[in-house]
């Protein structure tokens, strides 16, 4: 099993350029198939959630390839609608092929979605979308079976602004005659990229970024090249390192605007922050303040992709703060390795509570899901001594090697096997 081992207490020092976003990516290779011809995607990470993506799409017939950090679809080969269980538990995106097969193909059969481990995630929003759009439904042995022959638009509203019905329910949109609006919709910039692509490829989908999409049916998609926006978690990620590691770090090819909850919160006392287009400097100088109260919730909001990692830079803080979790129940799970490394944290149900301690040391931990993984990452660059990480598969979904990455900006890390 890999795992990495990190020397921490180097301060960070140099560049890194951010790759499409994860949640981007995946959304726009589920809703390529909706296209007649060529669809390349440009900028494409490679980690693993987009590699089981991929895998999911060639089971369903379509031809697909990387090429360096292109991906390349062509769907015109596409003949099952069947999602086979095993590839769909290791990945939450899977029901978002829900929207884009019933499009395509007018039929779906996708097995209850896996991801992290972060709590309940039920799909009642994307079901009930599509019941409302006329769409036929059975939930069966774990199967959940779609037919979109007498599908309609519709107006709809969702009792949440779920990121992945929202999406699902666009793609769903995109054919049927007339026009749906989809209201109290999410309005994250991952939405407003799926929009772009979908346009880009000839459809009529307005409103995106806001709370209310409307989606004009058109008969055909056609091809386009695409570049994704750049990941703001994995962006957020490194800026949060370098609060907790000090020196100076600059990112490109990111959008400061999806960032702005975070550079909000950072204390301007030790991290000064310049923006530029696409860029970001951080410079910081010695232990940040703690940020006296941090709640996820839907975007412009802090996001709940970053509260582990900002949790984490609160346990190396200077005095008190509470984190609210409003998204995913469970989001606390890498508290208790963090106990380890000397932490002093109490979670009670949605809230933590951290006391900072002057340094982190090093010990053995586990990552328990994707973004607390990456956490434990910050958390052992900024420790004293050695820090290993296993199950390190989970911080594989979404960030590229990190020992590849992080060598550049001065960490010490490496994997082992
Ligand atoms: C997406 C992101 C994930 C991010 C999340 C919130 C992808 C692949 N994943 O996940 O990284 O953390 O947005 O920004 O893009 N809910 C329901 N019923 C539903 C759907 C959702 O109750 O049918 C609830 C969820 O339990 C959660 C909230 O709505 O409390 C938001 O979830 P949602 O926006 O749907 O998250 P995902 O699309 O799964």
């Amino acid at each position: 099993m890999s795992r990495y081992i990190i020397r921490g207490g180097e301060p960070l020092c140099g560049d890194i350029t951010i790759k499409g976003a994860k949640n981007s990516v995946l959304t726009l290779l589920a809703a390529s198939i909706l296209a007649d011809g060529r669809v390349v995607l440009h900028d494409c990470p490679h980690i693993a959630d987009v590699d089981t993506m991929i895998r999911i799409l060639q089971k369903l017939g379509c031809r697909i390839y990387r090429n360096g950090d292109d991906v390349i679809v062509d769907s015109d080969g596409i003949s099952s609608d069947k999602i086979p269980s095993g590839l769909a538990s290791e990945l939450r995106s899977s029901i978002f092929l829900l929207g884009s097969l019933l499009s395509r193909l007018k039929k779906a059969k996708v097995a209850y979605p896996g991801g992290c481990d972060i709590g309940l995630r039920p799909i009642d929003i994307h079901l009930s979308g599509l019941r409302e759009l006329g769409v036929k439904i059975v939930e069966k042995h774990g199967y959940i079976d779609c037919d979109s022959t007498k599908a309609h638009s519709a107006d709809i509203m969702l009792d949440l602004p779920s990121v992945g019905a929202t999406e699902n329910l666009v793609m769903t949109c995109v054919f049927l005659d007339g026009t749906s609006v989809i209201r109290n919709c999410a309005k994250e910039p991952e939405i407003v990229d799926l929009q772009n692509f979908l346009n880009a490829m000839g459809a009529k989908v307005s409103g995106a970024g806001t709370g209310v999409i409307t989606v004009e049916g058109v008969k055909r998609l056609h091809g386009v090249e695409y570049t994704p926006i750049p990941d703001r978690i994995v962006a957020g990620t490194y800026l949060i390192g370098a609060a907790m590691c000090g020196g100076e770090l600059t990112l490109n090819n990111v959008n400061p605007e999806h960032l702005s909850s975070l550079i909000a919160k950072l204390p301007k006392s030790t991290c000064k922050i310049t923006c530029a287009r696409d860029k970001i400097n951080i410079i910081c100088k010695g232990r940040c303040e703690s940020i006296p109260k941090v709640e996820t919730t839907y975007y412009p909001g802090f996001p709940t992709d970053l509260q582990t990692q900002i949790l984490t830079l609160q346990t190396v803080s200077k005095g008190t703060s509470v984190i609210v979790e409003n998204i995913f129940e469970t989001r606390f799970k890498t508290v208790p390795q963090l106990l380890k490394m000397g932490a002093d944290v109490t979670v009670n149900g949605r809230t933590a509570v951290v006391r900072g301690v002057e340094k982190l040391t090093g010990a053995e931990v586990s990552a328990t899901d994707l973004r607390g993984g990456a956490s434990l990452v910050l958390a052992g660059m900024s420790a004293l001594g050695e820090t290993s990480i296993d199950n390190i598969y989970h911080i594989d979904r979404g960030y590229e090697d990190l020992s590849r990455i992080l060598p550049a900006i001065g960490v010490k890390i490496k994997r082992t096997d």
